[in-house]
């Protein structure tokens, strides 16, 4: 792909446009080793090799990054008064990054961050019907009556009621441990299918999207880069399903 030269290094995050310009201008940007003071000339993301400052920057057109959301962020790509999921990211080159759907800001667990938008699309697409594996912790017992109605689909609220959804009980009792699988994406939908039932979630967490798991070494608030074989991975979900 041939774009231009500031556009370059203001898409890997090296400055803003027009610092990038002056950057330029100055003798300071290299391409091929040679000095080129025209933010306009156009390179090849594949085949040139730009510096700054000495420094050589790569090209990335896509990036793909695997969050342990921690609670107490929200999942927004910029906010006057929160931190985002997309400020935790600090070694992003893009900024143009965002997060694949949404998790409240109490909820932890898997979120996938790229600027891949034909990939963030068909995970959310609602006729995808990519499965979400949620952890969760509520008060009360939880029974085999809650698996039945949530397997048949409960009405929350909306103008339908929810796609059937697979309950696994862990532990039933005062706090009851459960697991929640679901292929849609509505609004507090896991917290609002508890609530249908009378059941009040006091910990959320996702732990797996489609072919994805979270990695369970990343503590709450660690970020690690898909590995190539995982971005193929979800590239090919629709093939998958
Ligand atoms: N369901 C919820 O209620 N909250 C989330 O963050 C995700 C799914």
């Amino acid at each position: 792909m041939k774009i231009r030269l500031d556009k370059y290094l203001t898409d890997m995050g090296a400055g803003t446009r027009s610092g990038i310009k002056k950057e330029i201008r100055a003798g300071n940007v290299l391409v091929n080793g040679q000095v080129q003071k025209r933010p306009e000339v156009k390179v090849d993301t594949e085949e040139d090799t730009v510096t700054l400052d000495g420094q050589a920057v790569a090209y990335a057109a896509f990036e793909y990054y695997m969050l342990n959301k921690p609670a107490g962020v929200v999942s927004a790509t910029s906010d006057k008064k929160e931190t985002t999921v997309v400020d935790l990211i600090r070694e992003r080159k893009r900024r143009d990054l965002f997060p694949v759907g949404r998790l409240d800001k109490d909820t932890e667990g898997l979120l996938i961050l790229t600027n891949d938008g034909g990939l963030s699309h068909r995970l959310l697409s609602p006729s995808k019907h990519v499965d979400k594996v949620y952890f969760a912790v509520t008060d009360g017992p939880v029974t085999e009556e809650e698996v039945r109605r949530f397997a048949e689909g409960v009405d929350i609220g909306d103008d339908a009621p929810t796609l059937p959804a697979h309950l696994v009980i862990e532990s039933s009792g005062e706090h009851s441990r459960i697991r929640l699988t679901i292929c849609e994406g509505r609004y507090h939908q896991v917290k609002r299918m508890f609530a249908a039932v009378g059941r009040n979630v006091l910990y959320l967490k996702r732990i797996r999207m489609g072919g994805l798991a979270l990695d369970e070494r990343l503590a709450p608030g660690e970020y690690r880069r898909l590995t190539e074989e995982e971005v193929e991975r979800l590239c090919s979900q629709e093939k998958r399903l």
